[in-house]
């Protein structure tokens, strides 16, 4: 199947930069938001990075240029009926997600693929809930989406082989590097990174060190480009506290449960970097 327009729903941090890297592709890219003010501060921030990339030479002028010609912002669902492809990136929560795509499905044609960039939710889940469950499937993005190569392509139970053939080749056109991950909680990467931060801690907690040498030990030690706990504080405790609760919920193993300190820290509000507390302070 020939991918030509991609819809993305949601211009937050994640659907900004996947409208982004997709019109950099050379894919005619229609993003949604709910207002227009969002829309407009997303599509703001696509024009930022690729200004940015410019003045740094990283970027150049001409890309620039045909990526944002190849990107056109929306608030409607109507915009969205030639699309080929949808990625949807909104807030993660179920009823919402189910919201979109029940709206998409009044527009698009039978042959358009859906997909969730949720990190948490069951893709098969998300697909039971669409009437194209063959046509559904899960394409995992890493932050900030233009720099990271890595992308999970997740294969619901009902998700067709021509699909999951159809985004892993779309996926390699955007130039990332695809893995294919599990319909379950935490995919590939989280299922490993989200105990290993959880750890961290817990091993905090019972003293094993200062969060600076426990971070310094394991940047050093063992080559990680940083700390669990610096760490921690870019992806967000709260962000880490929710996808700990659902992969706690569906194994039941104690390496998935949200530390008593985790849970505690993001009742005080102490989210990380983006509420400029967290394990560090950001304050200025
Ligand atoms: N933040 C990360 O590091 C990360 C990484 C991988 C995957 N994800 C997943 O990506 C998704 C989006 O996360 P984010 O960090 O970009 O969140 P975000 O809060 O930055 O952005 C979500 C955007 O969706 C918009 N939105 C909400 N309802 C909408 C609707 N009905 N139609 C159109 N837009 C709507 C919001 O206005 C907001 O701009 C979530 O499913 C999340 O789990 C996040």
């Amino acid at each position: 199947m020939t991918i030509k327009t991609v819809g993305v729903v949601g211009c937050g941090l994640m659907g900004s930069g996947i409208a982004q890297v997709c019109a950099a592709s050379g894919y005619k890219t229609i993003v949604r938001e709910v207002g227009d003010v969002v829309l407009q501060k997303g599509l703001g921030r696509v024009k930022k990075f690729l200004d940015d990339g410019v003045a740094k030479g990283k970027v150049a002028p001409e890309a620039r240029d045909t990526t944002l010609a190849n990107l056109s912002g929306t608030t409607t669902f109507e915009a969205l009926k030639d699309c080929d492809l949808i990625i949807e990136a909104i807030v993660e929560n179920l009823d919402e997600k189910r919201q979109i795509y029940a709206g998409l499905e009044t527009v698009v044609g039978a042959h358009t693929i859906f997909l969730s960039n949720t990190s948490s939710l069951c893709i098969t889940e998300l697909a039971a809930s669409t009437k194209r469950p063959d046509k559904f499937g899960g394409l995992h993005f890493f932050n900030p989406v233009p720099i990271m190569k890595l992308v999970e392509v997740i294969r619901a139970l009902t998700t067709s082989d021509e699909t999951y053939q159809t985004v892993f080749a779309f996926a390699q056109s955007l130039g990332k590097e695809p893995i294919t991950a599990p319909d379950r909680p935490g995919f590939i990467v989280n299922r490993l990174l989200v105990p290993y931060l959880l750890d961290a801690i817990r091993a905090y907690e019972n003293g094993l060190g200062t969060l600076e040498d426990i971070d310094k030990g394991m940047k050093l030690g063992c080559g990680y480009p940083m700390g669990p706990f610096t760490l921690l504080d870019f992806v967000g405790l709260d962000t880490t506290y929710y996808i700990a609760n659902i992969m706690f919920e569906e194994f039941r193993e104690p390496a998935y449960a949200p530390p008593p300190l985790l849970k505690r820290m993001v009742l005080a509000g102490r989210m990380g970097r983006k509420s400029g507390r967290g394990f560090y302070s950001y304050e200025k």
